[in-house]
């Protein structure tokens, strides 16, 4: 299995807070409990395009009766929460280096109990949208390695990103639950991404949907 190519300097400070990154994550799939020493019974969240990894490092932190992992394909930002992690030697939270296009190398059917899309890349373009982690070729994907009660938490600012996505989820057999244009206006417990705080602070609103699988 390839691993992905790393920027040579950022190799010491990887390798400084090496047990916190699963490095041969493939080496885990069908048996990620067992390899992170986790009870069977403990729900495995995914977060996919994780940046800087503040949201999994509070997330992790706020619910320690989960396990967290944060999958992210640039080095530089993964590099950021890894280290945080590090330093608050979080015990269930786990950064793994890897292209989501290729979950499937590392994950079996219905090992994940949810999964968090979070200011996901617009990819603007219309012959890019496939590009997109709501297109609906990932949301098949998705469905395959979700537990059949799983779910799926998307928030984003871009509004054109959002209304294709309702389409794409709807459309791919998921059922929608608390949507909402305007996050911030309401009551829902939210935990904010280094994005979010950025596109707050401009005054945008935040869009966010729940999808769990049809019965
Ligand atoms: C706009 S940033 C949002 C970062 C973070 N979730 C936040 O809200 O602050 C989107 C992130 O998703 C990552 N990403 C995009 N496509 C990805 C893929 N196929 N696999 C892994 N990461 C991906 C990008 O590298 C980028 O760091």
């Amino acid at each position: 299995m390839a691993r992905m190519r790393r920027k040579k300097n950022l190799v010491p400070r990887m390798e400084r807070c090496a047990e916190m990154l699963i490095a041969s994550p493939w080496e885990n799939k069908g048996r990620w409990r067992e390899a992170l020493g986790i009870p069977a019974d403990t729900p495995l969240y995914l977060e996919i395009g994780c940046g800087k990894g503040g949201f999994a490092n509070k997330t992790a932190q706020a619910e320690p009766g989960i396990f967290m992992l944060a999958l992210e394909r640039v080095d530089e930002a993964l590099l950021i929460g890894l280290e945080a992690a590090y330093a608050a030697e979080r015990k269930n939270l786990r950064f793994i280096s890897f292209d989501a296009a290729k979950l499937e190398e590392i994950f079996l059917p219905g090992e994940l109990d949810r999964i968090y899309l979070n200011f996901s890349d617009p990819w603007p373009p219309r012959n890019r949208a496939k590009r997109r982690l709501t297109h609906r070729n990932f949301l098949a994907l998705y469905k395959k390695l979700l537990r059949p009660d799983g779910e799926i938490f998307f928030k984003t600012d871009n509004r054109p990103l959002f209304d294709f996505s309702l389409v794409e989820f709807e459309e791919s057999g998921y059922e929608l639950s608390n949507v909402t244009f305007d996050l911030h206006s309401t009551d829902t417990p939210n935990i904010r991404t280094e994005y979010e705080e950025k596109f707050a602070a401009m005054g945008l609103p935040i869009c966010r949907l729940e999808a769990r699988l049809k019965k």
